[in-house]
């Protein structure tokens, strides 16, 4: 697939989606939102993607932010649209069946850090940098960084982080759990797509029953809820495992001493 600002490729069953404007440090302009949204749809829809890592082109910089060139001469009403758009396009991430990791290689700010918390986890590069720097611009994040913040690393150390614009760096992020792991640069691309490729080898549906079970856990918007309780979701969720042909050659497969073999049906 063709797409102005980011490079899409297919290995091995996992969408590389390489957000590609290096010169502005990959920062989030209309085009880049146009393009993520319309890359997600080939993810959800593509039978031959079973997981993706999105990650930014350069050494530099994985996301430095929301495109600060389009803030200038917003009304309230553009303000607001301009969040609503930035947080659909990051919930069809968080949302997916289909496991989304960030590879994070350089600074993470503002949208950038945003869109990697979308993600289902995170790795990143020792020269990683994360922040929410929006209170320098008189701004807070509008892109979900309030709310997943929070849910990532706790009520006390995103306050601090969210009001004093701090930018922390790998080892910190690994320390307060808004990374898994840490690698070197040359590393970062090759540890994510192992740790997809194990994730490949289980049962699909198995795998997106528990990103719905673990975001209903984190997601207080009831709208994502269905004004569910994440027990009663977990219920609904497993017992819908049972009835999958995976579930079946799984345990099959355990009794008979050997590889499951997952269809994802
Ligand atoms: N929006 C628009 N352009 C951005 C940008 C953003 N969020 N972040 C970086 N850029 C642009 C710079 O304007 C510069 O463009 P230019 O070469 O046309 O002047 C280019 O990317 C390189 O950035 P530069 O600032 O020269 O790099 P640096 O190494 O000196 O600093 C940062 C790197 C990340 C510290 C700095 O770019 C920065 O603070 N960016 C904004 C971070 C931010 O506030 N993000 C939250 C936005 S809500």
């Amino acid at each position: 697939m063709n797409f102005e600002t980011l490079l899409f490729e297919i290995e091995n069953g996992t969408a590389l989606i390489t957000i590609n404007r290096p010169d502005k440090l990959n920062a989030l302009n209309k085009n880049v939102f146009t393009d993520l949204d319309d890359a997600m749809t080939e993810v959800l829809n593509n039978n031959e993607i079973k997981s993706a890592i999105i990650t930014g082109a350069g050494a530099k910089a994985f996301v430095a932010g929301a495109d600060i060139t389009e803030f200038g001469g917003l009304d309230l009403a553009e303000a607001m649209a301009l969040s609503k758009r930035g947080q659909d396009v990051f919930f069809k991430i968080e949302n997916s069946p289909k496991p989304i990791v960030a590879a994070v290689n350089g600074f993470a700010l503002g949208g950038g850090c945003e869109l990697a918390m979308a993600c289902h986890f995170r790795l990143c590069s020792e020269n990683a940098k994360f922040g929410q720097p929006e209170v320098n611009l008189g701004l807070i994040p509008g892109y979900g960084g309030t709310q997943r913040l929070t849910q990532l690393v706790g009520k006390g150390k995103s306050m601090e982080l969210q009001m004093t614009a701090q930018i922390i760096d790998a080892t910190e992020a690994l320390k307060i759990g808004l990374v898994n792991h840490v690698t070197t640069a040359e590393s970062l691309l090759e540890r994510t797509k192992d740790i997809l490729q194990t994730i490949q080898s289980k049962a699909p549906i198995a795998i997106s029953k528990i990103i719905e079970c673990i975001n209903v856990a984190v997601v207080s918007d009831s709208a994502y809820t269905n004004g569910k309780s994440g027990y009663d979701k977990e219920i609904e969720a497993f017992s819908q495992c049972f009835i999958t042909d995976d579930m079946k050659e799984g345990t099959t497969a355990f009794l008979e001493k050997r590889k499951a073999v997952f269809t994802g049906k």
